[in-house]
């Protein structure tokens, strides 16, 4: 049997018990917005809750398609929408179904380990290309362009990004979208953070490149995460070939979440979104701020999702790196932090930081931080 392990993310987690403070979270700390829950509850009942079409109730797909052709500025047709069990089965469905024996697949390093995971899972071979703290981690075409080869069948994007926090910018999607004309490669925009961020709405590929995918969700907006409920937009003339795979795992996304997912895109729950990311946003500049102060690092401000990227180096360097200082961190100070080294080599000598917690969580946990890495550093 191949082996496949978890990332090095659950790995930290699993050491960890439920005394940690908790400033490794992928997830936020609000529940699901209570209009959505009473939603749930008040229909419950009525509700045949069988199978859905493996892409998905109708209605949903065009709720999706109408968000996608506003934010992408084309018009995406519902046809082209699949329903999925949260971005994760949706990157993984495609990859599977696009990569054939050979196939390389670009990731972004550091970047979500997960799309190095999955790789793993399909014929092809991950290359990572750097995102690099010199150009606060956004991205740069030419480093994609770069390292193009005549195997290459997919690059995978990610903004805003987990665990940089960083927007890519208009031009460089531009920039990468022309020099992808003509390659057939699939250019997948993991976006499930795109609802997360605290400036203007980050620009898209979708409507820039013929071989655009992108990859949406609610986990995150919407604090939805154990719904599982996420989407993949595909070019045309490959959704049944998806789709296809989407049906021999998961045979549907579960139609309870498929329901919430209706009322949540039709704007159910829109203002406890925004009061939500409001509270994001203070906790991020909080949370800055408390990393000067207690634990004196300095980081990016980021843009979007709700993760601080920090270097650490002679830090880590004196812990043996960032997975032993972060394992080191749980035993002498039970708190949780995400090693770098995580999100590949790029990442070593960081830390990953998330401010998804409450603000008392994300005050001691930073404390203590400061504590552990002034003894470190002695
Ligand atoms: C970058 C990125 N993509 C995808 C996922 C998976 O999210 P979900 O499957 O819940 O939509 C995560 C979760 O942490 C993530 O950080």
């Amino acid at each position: 049997m191949r082996t496949v392990e978890k990332t090095l993310i659950r790995f930290v987690n699993d050491q960890a018990g439920p005394d940690c403070l908790n400033l490794g979270l992928g997830e936020p700390s609000f529940p699901t917005p209570a209009p959505i829950l009473a939603h749930v509850r008040e229909h419950l009942t009525d509700w045949r809750l069988g199978y859905t079409t493996n892409e998905g109730y109708r209605e949903l797909r065009e709720l999706i398609a109408a968000r996608e052709s506003a934010e992408a500025g084309v018009r995406v047709v519902p046809e082209r929408v699949i329903v999925t069990m949260g971005s994760e089965e949706a990157l993984c469905v495609f990859l599977q179904a696009a990569v054939e024996p050979g196939d390389e697949v670009l990731i972004p390093d550091p970047g979500f380990p997960v799309y190095e995971s999955i790789t793993g899972l399909t014929p092809g071979t991950a290359v990572r290309y750097p995102l690099r703290p010199e150009n606060r981690f956004r991205l740069k075409a030419a480093d994609i362009l770069d390292r193009l080869t005549g195997r290459t069948r997919a690059v995978i994007l990610n903004s805003p990004n987990n665990p940089t926090g960083a927007i890519y910018e208009d031009d460089e999607l531009a920039a990468l979208a022309a020099g992808l004309k003509g390659t057939g490669v699939y250019a997948v925009t993991d976006d499930c953070y795109r609802a997360l961020v605290y400036g203007p709405q980050p620009p898209s590929i979708l409507g820039r490149y013929e071989n655009a995918v992108l990859v949406g969700s609610l986990s995150k907006s919407h604090s939805m995460t154990g719904w599982r409920i996420g989407w993949i937009v595909v070019p045309p003339g490959i959704a049944s070939t998806v789709g296809a795979r989407h049906h021999l795992t998961v045979i549907c996304a579960a139609s309870v979440s498929q329901r919430a997912a209706i009322f949540a895109l039709s704007g159910g729950s829109d203002a406890v979104c925004a009061a939500n990311l409001d509270e994001l946003r203070r906790r991020r500049d909080w949370a800055l701020a408390g990393l000067r102060k207690f634990a004196g690092l300095e980081a990016e401000r980021p843009e979007g999702a709700f993760y601080i990227f920090t270097r650490v180096s002679e830090e880590c360097r004196r812990a043996g790196g960032s997975l032993s200082l972060c394992l080191r961190l749980i035993e002498e100070e039970k708190v949780i932090v995400t090693p770098g080294a995580a999100f590949g080599p790029a990442g070593e000598g960081w830390l990953r930081i998330s401010f998804a917690n409450l603000p008392e969580t994300i005050e001691e946990g930073l404390k203590r931080l400061g504590r552990f890495l002034d003894r470190l550093r002695k």
